[in-house]
């Protein structure tokens, strides 16, 4: 089974931005920890980031069809995207937030979500492990799924 790891905007700067709150890890290192956790469990992973609304949009569109599960950090589109919650709501598979920060110790604005009311599974605040939490969860959803 194929997991899509999807990343929003600003998440290419991943290592020199901001790095208090996101830490030095960069999104090759995140694709990498991905990909490692991912052939552990017998699954393979389709990385991917986009600073763009549409293409977001359209790689969902593709997981609705390839992916046993998403896994999906929309950065800021978390917090203004009805069109990214749309397509996430029309794919059968289980699906994952992650956000590397804990959204809710930060600004008010950051503390409402579009897509949470639509994930399986939320996770924030774990720093890049929450991909490898959001990842393993998956695992087991889709074992449980098939067995
Ligand atoms: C983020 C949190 C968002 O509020 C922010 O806009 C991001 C990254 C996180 O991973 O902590 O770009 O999703």
């Amino acid at each position: 089974p194929t997991i899509y790891v999807l990343n929003g905007p600003n998440l290419n700067l991943l290592g020199t931005r901001q790095p208090e709150i996101y830490g030095h890890e960069t999104l090759r290192d995140v694709e990498r920890l991905c990909m490692d956790t991912a052939l552990s469990l017998g699954m393979l992973i389709s990385f991917h980031q986009s600073n763009h609304e549409g293409e977001l949009v359209e790689l969902i569109h593709k997981a609705r069809t390839e992916a046993a599960a998403v896994v999906i950090n929309p950065a800021a589109y978390t917090h203004t995207s009805v069109a990214i919650r749309d397509a996430l709501a029309a794919c059968d598979c289980p699906i994952f937030e992650v956000h590397i920060s804990n959204v809710h110790k930060r600004e008010e604005f950051r503390h409402h979500s579009y897509v949470s009311g639509i994930a399986t599974g939320v996770i924030a605040g774990l720093g890049v492990h929450g991909y490898v939490a959001a990842i393993t969860a998956a695992y087991s959803q889709i074992s449980h799924a098939t067995t």
